[in-house]
């Protein structure tokens, strides 16, 4: 794999880089993206009328079944060749963020280390309404189970569409977007905010915006840099073309 010659003494000499992912880089897991189509049962439901308050107070068990599924699918996978280039980048930046838009845990699981989970973790539940986490739960097929502390309805602990973020990892996000030299922007449609902001935060203090998508997305236009293919192809090659 070739890559443009300017981006490796870039990448080589620079000490403060941001990356932000999105369920791209979990796709050679055999996790489907978001903008996949669903599979099996959940193929009649979008992931937009699932992953929302009003879809949980409507339906509280089909969106709890939708996330157990998820949970044993995300138990299921390992790691891939991206999300380990991740970690050798880690390595070799001294001043390294990544942040991920994912849920399914991959990147602390593979070794990442300085880790913003935008979205939460599916991976951990907590009550709906007094937010207590709960490490276990009863499996009653038949109801959503319910909180020790005040018997409020459980709940994955990600974030659905129309909630707010983690104040402390999208302040965090924002940060590292606007004082690193290097952003990537690694297998994210880039269509969802405030993750979807954070390149242009970046470029707009003059950090150089590298983007790696199997295909041109709305950011592709502004970015310094497109290297089009999949991201366990291209991090790792990557990694060997610049430090060895
Ligand atoms: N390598 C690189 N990019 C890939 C790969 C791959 N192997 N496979 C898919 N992609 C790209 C797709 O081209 C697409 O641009 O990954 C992107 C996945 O986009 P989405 O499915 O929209 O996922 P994401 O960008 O993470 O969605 C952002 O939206 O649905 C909400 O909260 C949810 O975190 C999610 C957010």
């Amino acid at each position: 794999m070739t890559f443009p010659p300017d981006l490796l003494p870039l990448l080589l000499r620079t000490s403060k880089l941001a990356a932000l992912t999105g369920a791209g880089v979990s796709q050679e897991s055999g996790l489907r993206t978001f903008r996949d189509a669903q599979s099996g049962l959940w193929a009649q439901y979008k992931p937009e009328d699932l992953a929302s308050p009003q879809a949980f107070a409507r339906d509280p068990k089909l969106v709890w079944d939708w996330y157990a599924w998820r949970r044993e699918a995300v138990k299921a996978v390992r790691p891939n060749a991206g999300h380990y280039a991740l970690v050798e980048i880690e390595k070799r930046i001294p001043q390294f963020t990544l942040i991920t838009q994912n849920v399914d845990g991959l990147h602390r699981f593979a070794g990442s280390k300085n880790v913003l989970e935008l979205h939460g973790n599916i991976q951990r539940v907590r009550c709906s309404e007094c937010y207590t986490f709960a490490e276990t739960w009863g499996d009653d097929s038949e109801s959503v189970p319910k909180c020790e502390v005040c018997g409020g309805l459980l709940r994955p602990d990600v974030v659905w569409f129309g909630e707010a973020l983690p104040r402390d990892s999208l302040e965090a996000a924002v940060e590292a977007a606007r004082t690193c030299e290097v952003f990537f922007s690694v297998g994210t449609s880039g269509v969802v905010q405030p993750a979807a902001s954070l390149a242009y935060a970046a470029r707009n203090r003059g950090a150089v915006v590298v983007e790696i998508n199997l295909e041109p997305t709305p950011l592709t236009p502004k970015a310094d840099f497109f290297l089009q293919g999949k991201s366990g192809e291209i991090l790792p090659a990557l990694v060997k073309a610049v430090w060895g």
